[in-house]
């Protein structure tokens, strides 16, 4: 098996993406900030269902991070990746270095509204959408694809992003994928990298509590009740709440009975020094 080329240059980007154009070759685009896991695998062969042509871009995004989080250690490994990304028949990679994304100079950021300042992951991380839609616009607009996979594991984004392609007239169809989960029923994410023993065995709470509100809800109990008590129930697993909230899952408005439905649980704690996300449908 060949080595995943990789393209770091625009306009070598640009041509690969005319020349499989020429062929009359679809493309789809799994955008990632590496440190690849089995929940990015699955966007892979995903969209290589959707295209022939399968671009991944590697790109640890500085702009979506605020300072004192964790951009200088999330987790890297380029080679690993390389590796993963050749066994699932990725065709190109597309890591641009960070002058590339942001040449000296560089003074635009597009700023989402909407499900952006839905009042969940945005009033903890207030610079992060913006910083996200920025860079997947300029990913977009460098790769050209005709389909773009997200996962669900970050709805807010997912949400995001397709608004920001329909807003923006983008020639592509963004698509969402299910979450990736272990057995134990854990979110798979490159953060889990951060948790120590005590804290992975504590960690699947986060989906067994979305799990069962969304049961307890489907059986009409009220939601404001069922919500209530899920909040204790992470708080004595031994977390730190930053929110669980029942909302739109188009608009991620907030919702107070299921007849406005449908319905999204999502859900933000942290645990030691690692924040954890997950959502679930009702
Ligand atoms: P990253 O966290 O690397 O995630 C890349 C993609 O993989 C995202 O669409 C994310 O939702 C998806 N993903 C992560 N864990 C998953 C899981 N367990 N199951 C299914 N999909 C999963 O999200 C980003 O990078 C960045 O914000 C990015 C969009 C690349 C912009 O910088």
């Amino acid at each position: 098996m060949s080595d995943v080329p990789v393209i770091a240059d625009p306009a070598a980007m640009s041509a690969w993406s005319e020349a499989a154009r020429a062929r009359g070759e679809r493309i789809a685009l799994v955008p990632t900030m590496g440190a690849l896991h089995a929940g990015h695998l699955a966007l892979v062969r995903e969209a290589k269902r959707r295209a022939r042509c399968v671009v991944v871009s590697i790109f640890v995004n500085p702009t979506q991070f605020a300072p004192g989080e964790d951009f200088s250690s999330y987790p890297r490994n380029f080679a690993a990746d390389l590796k993963v990304l050749r066994e699932a028949q990725a065709d190109l990679v597309w890591a641009p270095t960070p002058k590339v994304m942001y040449p000296d100079g560089f003074s635009t950021r597009i700023e989402p509204r909407g499900a952006a300042l839905a009042g969940l992951e945005d009033k903890f991380r207030p610079h992060f959408f913006g910083g996200v839609a920025t860079v997947v616009a300029k990913l977009f607009t460098q790769v050209e694809p005709d389909f773009a996979l997200f996962g669900e594991k970050d709805y807010q984004q997912l949400c995001v992003v397709r608004q920001m392609a329909k807003d923006l007239d983008l020639p592509l169809t963004v698509v969402g994928v299910k979450t990736v989960r272990a057995q134990d029923g854990l979110a798979l994410s490159s953060r889990n990298a951060y948790l120590s023993s005590a804290e992975r065995s504590v960690a699947p709470v986060l989906h067994r509590v979305l799990r069962s509100s969304a049961t307890r809800i489907k059986k009409d109990e009220p939601i404001a009740q069922v919500l209530d008590v899920s909040r204790r129930e992470i708080d004595v697993a031994g977390f730190a709440l930053d929110y669980l909230e029942a909302r739109h899952a188009v608009t991620l408005a907030p919702i107070v009975s299921r007849k406005d439905g449908p319905i999204r649980l999502l859900v933000a704690a942290r645990i030691g020094k690692t924040r954890l996300i997950d959502n679930v449908a009702v």
